[in-house]
């Protein structure tokens, strides 16, 4: 056992009748939230009634857990369905209003800014679980972490892919993107800033987005979800050249370790400021890394109390760092689809007491918040919209348990 795990900070297991109910309330929660006429699950009917890039796809990986792969499958061919001519998947699908905030993106329909490519992880998974995937689907998947990894620019120092807005993230609020308020956070300063941002996109020829000379940020956490799911889809679906990038890309990911500070650092403006804030997210490359330090420490701090450690999860941002709030949205408080992810790398890591020390302490989150969007790590209370359908890939961890 990891030496910062004794018996007594792991709860107890979920018990079998908890679990029924578990899997009752989320299969009622998505059934819910199902848009059959678009054949999309809305994150929450009333608050996210869109569709979402990267909540689609862990709403695939929950669909699929409830027997229902045939709405996996709708979900992800929908998301697809927004995909540009050179591979660029938007984050967001308003196909069911397309004229809805169209002045704000420039263009209806879609956003024009992507988020997480998580489609390479949700397609794998589909396929593993026996499930026949349409070529179409694995050839969509291919075509859209191909625009990341050869159309999408670069920093220059470090190599790694830059992001167009901090919205391409999914962490929209996170301390990590402080570095571009000069007069520090504020709310109102920070949806300015945010609007602002999507007016400074550089788009291709094409129209899709590739540069943002006002957000000069390589997120680790854009990078790392960016191999990942690369190297998810490559493992069920022949993409060599795919692989072969997301390799040559990892290495550049490694060079971000700080053990000092036992976190990788984004690269770009925020270098030596605010994309050095322990967060959970920044954590991720512990999916890709070969670095067996990195894998060693990061584990430990997830789970230890005197780290990211906490009752519910691994808190959102390390407790220590002035900026910690556990109530407010992506700076402190807990989401599930991270520790979702955090979970993945464990148990691949085979390091089962911190897989299993996640898993119990989300799961009981998930119960106690009413499946909220994210919740309070030192008391479990729900925040954001409650339920929300990404909260259900707390089945999976139950049932891994
Ligand atoms: C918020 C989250 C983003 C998510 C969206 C829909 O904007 O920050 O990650 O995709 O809600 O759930």
């Amino acid at each position: 056992m990891d030496r910062h795990l004794s018996s007594s900070s792991i709860a107890a297991p979920l018990p079998a009748a908890d679990l029924v109910s578990l899997r009752r309330d989320v299969a009622a929660m998505l059934e819910a939230h199902w848009q059959d006429d678009q054949g999309y699950t809305a994150p929450n009917d009333q608050v996210y009634p869109w569709q979402w890039l990267w909540d689609s796809c862990f709403h695939a990986l929950v669909w699929t857990e409830l027997g229902r792969a045939d709405r996996a499958l709708r979900e992800l061919e929908a998301l697809f369905s927004t995909q540009g001519a050179d591979g660029f998947v938007p984050h967001m699908n308003y196909q069911r209003d397309p004229q809805a905030h169209a002045d704000f993106w420039g263009r209806s329909g879609r956003s024009s800014i992507t988020q997480p490519p998580m489609y390479g992880h949700a397609l794998a998974m589909l396929v593993r679980r026996g499930v026949d995937v349409p070529t179409e689907l694995l050839i969509a998947a291919e075509r859209g972490l191909r625009f990341l990894l050869e159309r999408r620019a670069r920093d220059a120092a470090s190599g790694l892919v830059l992001i167009c807005h901090p919205w391409e993230t999914g962490c929209d609020n996170s301390p990590r993107w402080d570095v571009l308020l000069p007069n520090g956070f504020d709310l109102a300063a920070w949806r300015a800033c945010k609007g602002e941002l999507v007016a400074s996109i550089t788009p291709s020829r094409a129209g899709s987005p590739v540069a943002n000379s006002w957000c000069p940020i390589a997120s680790v956490a854009f990078n790392a979800l960016v191999i990942f799911n690369a190297l998810e889809l490559a493992a069920v679906h022949s993409a060599q050249a795919l692989a072969a990038q997301a390799n040559e890309l990892a290495l550049l990911l490694d060079k971000r370790w700080d053990a000092g500070l036992g976190s990788w650092i984004d690269a770009g403006i925020g270098a030596a400021t605010s994309g050095a804030v322990r967060t959970a997210e920044a954590l991720l490359p512990l999916l890709v890394t070969d670095r067996r330090d990195a894998v060693e420490r990061v584990l430990a701090d997830l789970v230890n109390k005197e780290a990211y450690g906490t009752s519910f999860g691994p808190a959102g941002v390390h407790p220590a760092e002035p900026v910690f709030d556990p109530d407010a949205y992506w700076r402190g408080s807990t989401w599930p689809q991270i520790n979702y992810l955090l979970w993945v790398a464990a148990a691949q890591r085979g390091n089962t007491a911190a897989a299993k020390a996640i898993a119990v302490r989300t799961v009981a989150a998930a119960i106690r918040s009413g499946l909220a969007e994210y919740w309070n790590p030192l008391t479990g209370e729900g925040r954001g919209a409650i339920p929300q359908s990404w909260t259900g890939v707390a089945l999976l961890m139950a049932r891994a348990q």
